[in-house]
């Protein structure tokens, strides 16, 4: 049996509009797979889509239900992933706001995304409270479910990061990890024999006797250690003081090894991009759009050979053609065998064989929005359950539970 069978798995996606290919194939058939192997939490960040969106929240309200029906329309199966919209879980509000408490603004403005998109996002101003608080409230999203495992792309890693780390300082101040005690001798003794020595007689004596001059001794002596880590320095605080229990575990990134979809510009598909197939676009549009596609500017007359790997349709077709196809693709493109209309049909084909499935489930459900609401229903009061638990520990670990 894998050690992380048991682990429970959470990730989010921003309602900022239409879904496209990318998404489907980048996160979504990810999630798809995951749902069998992992208890899935997957949910609608609409919260996250507020930061960037707030001066235009219509955009999320039109997107709120399409993403749902998108997600389900793909095959997430509500019977075994629980799906949700986060501010129908107002708990993941207040556990970010307890933990804005312990978090250093220094580790907010360190988030590599945070500059990034300011500078990227010129037209909007993202010099909020709301924004710079963006990874602290995903924080909240994973910890509140004690989440193991965290599916994400590359440029989300620095975040769940910070989630680990904002963990670690909760659990040192409130609480202790499963391990800790082999974890604090094990780096105690990377203090060396002789301060580790004393390290242990100064806990001693304040923990049996109460001697707070010995717990002063001791903390200037960890304070003094150079090759120590912040991790170790803060577990051997703790252990010094006599901890808690773990309340919040670290969560772990989940990378998506699906590769980068590419868009109709060889660029990876992206909104900003303008380059995206929607995922529900009508036949005659998604046709329209390939038959336009930009080739290898080479081929300018139907002689002229050309050169696939100057040519976004070739990425193409290393999604979704099988070797034979391309194989005809590099003859004929090399040899200007084959037209590039012709080498676009098997992707056009390709992509509306993918889709049709995915549209005429979408069909189902915008026929019957009850039963989309329904399970979204369900869904926020599994993960409500869920959340509330954590909090009360959260409360009586953080000393706010009063009656
Ligand atoms: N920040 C994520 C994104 O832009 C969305 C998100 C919000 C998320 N909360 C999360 C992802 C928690 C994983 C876990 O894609
Ligand atoms: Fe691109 Fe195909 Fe035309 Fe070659 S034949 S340039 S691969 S579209």
């Amino acid at each position: 049996m894998s050690l992380t069978a048991h682990q429970r798995v959470l990730s989010g996606m921003r309602p900022t509009g239409k879904l496209h290919l990318g998404h489907y194939h980048g996160v979504i058939r990810n999630w798809i797979r995951l749902q069998h192997e992992y208890e899935c939490f997957l949910f609608v960040a609409d919260w996250h889509a507020l930061t960037t969106e707030y001066e235009n929240p219509q955009v999320i309200q039109d997107s709120v239900w399409d993403m749902v029906i998108d997600w389900l329309a793909c095959g997430i199966n509500p019977g075994e992933a629980t799906l949700f919209i986060q501010s129908r879980v107002p708990e993941h509000a207040e556990l970010h706001l307890l933990l804005s408490m312990i978090t250093p603004i220094g580790w907010l403005e360190r988030v590599p995304s945070y500059k990034d998109q300011q500078d990227k996002l010129k037209d909007k101003d993202l010099s909020t409270y709301g924004f710079l608080g963006y990874p602290l409230l995903q924080t909240a999203d994973i910890l509140i479910y004690r989440a193991g495992l965290v599916p994400v792309g590359e440029d989300q890693v620095a975040h769940i990061e910070m989630s680990r780390e904002v963990a670690r300082r909760f659990n040192h101040l409130y609480g202790r990890e499963p391990d800790f005690e082999e974890k604090a001798e094990a780096a105690a003794r990377k203090m060396g024999k002789k301060n580790s020595r004393l390290y242990f007689e100064l806990r001693r004596r304040f923990q049996e006797q109460g001697d707070e001059e010995a717990l002063e001794t001791a903390r200037a002596l960890l304070e003094s250690q150079q090759n120590i880590s912040l991790g170790d320095r803060e577990r051997l605080v703790g252990y010094l003081e006599g901890g808690g229990r773990m309340i919040l575990p670290e969560p772990q990134p989940l990378l998506t090894e699906a590769a980068k979809m590419p868009g109709l510009d060889g660029q990876k598909m992206s909104k900003s991009y303008g380059n995206t197939i929607g995922l529900r676009e009508s036949e005659e549009e998604v046709t329209r759009k390939i038959r336009t596609m930009p080739t290898d500017p080479a081929r300018v007359r139907r002689n002229d050979p050309g050169d696939p790997e100057k040519c976004p349709v070739w990425q193409l077709h290393q999604v979704y053609s099988d070797e034979e196809t391309r194989r005809w693709v590099r003859e004929g493109c090399t040899s200007a065998g084959i037209g590039c209309l012709d080498c676009k049909k098997p992707v056009i084909d390709a992509v509306l064989a993918e889709q049709a499935p995915i549209r005429e489930r979408a069909e189902e459900y915008l026929k019957d929005p009850d039963s989309v609401r329904s399970i979204i229903q369900e869904g926020c009061e599994r993960a409500r359950d869920v959340a509330c638990e954590t909090m009360e520990e959260v409360r009586r670990a953080m000393g706010l539970i009063y009656w």
